[in-house]
């Protein structure tokens, strides 16, 4: 029987890592095979591509060119990861994904939506997550605790307030348009409170 893919999306700092960690503990508990990884990266390919995305200059890359190598990072984690764990039948929980294309490069760096969903279509078929969990809170906040972060992969959170703000906007609009597949989970909370609503959110929609 197929796995089911799980995706967590949300701005910069809003605590997704700590909760794909916590989410895969829960799964596990109730018995699932179950694979954390994330985008940019999950695959040889494409943690090679991640560190040309991640650091250096913010104009290092146009947006057409940065949404081009997100989606090749994209199609090597699918066709190396992500498929062969579910096709085994897995459940995977991953640190972003398609929708984050749609956030950063289009309502971010301003590229057309219609074109980016097209370039998605392509790099991914028709295959979509079972569940995405979009971790929302202020841009600002958010930021202050990304700021802590270091590790010299700081190259989005470089590019200011407003870009934050749209892609923040992104997301909550991504959630609208498709409710049967997204839920918004209130990050401003603790830890513990995230990933109880996380927990909620995962065993009411697909009864792991
Ligand atoms: P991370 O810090 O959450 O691991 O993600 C790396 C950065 O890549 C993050 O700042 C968001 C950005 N990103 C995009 O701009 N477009 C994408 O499609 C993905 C997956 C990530």
């Amino acid at each position: 029987m197929r796995g089911r893919f799980i995706t967590l999306e949300g701005g910069e700092g809003a605590g997704k890592s700590t909760q794909v960690r916590r989410l895969a503990l829960t799964l596990a508990a109730r018995g699932r095979e179950v694979v954390t990884t994330r985008e940019p990266g999950g695959s040889d390919g494409a943690e090679a591509i991640r560190d040309l995305l991640v650091s250096g200059a913010t104009d290092r890359w146009d947006c057409v060119t940065e949404a081009l190598l997100h989606s090749a990072a994209r199609r090597d984690h699918l066709a190396r990861t992500v498929w062969p764990a579910l096709d085994r039948g897995a459940w995977v929980v991953c640190d972003r994904f398609a929708d984050s294309t749609i956030a950063y490069q289009g309502y971010g760096h301003g590229l057309p939506v219609a074109d980016l969903e097209t370039l998605t279509r392509l790099t991914v078929g028709d295959f979509t997550p079972d569940l995405t969990l979009i971790l929302d809170l202020p841009a600002e906040d958010g930021l202050t605790r990304a700021g802590g972060r270091g590790g010299g992969e700081d190259r989005y959170e470089r590019m200011g307030l407003d870009f934050h703000r749209r892609l923040r906007q992104g997301f909550l609009d991504i959630a609208q348009r498709h409710p049967q597949r997204c839920a918004v989970i209130d990050a401003t909370q603790s830890v513990d409170a995230v990933a109880q609503a996380i927990d909620a959110a995962v065993i009411g929609r697909l009864a792991p």
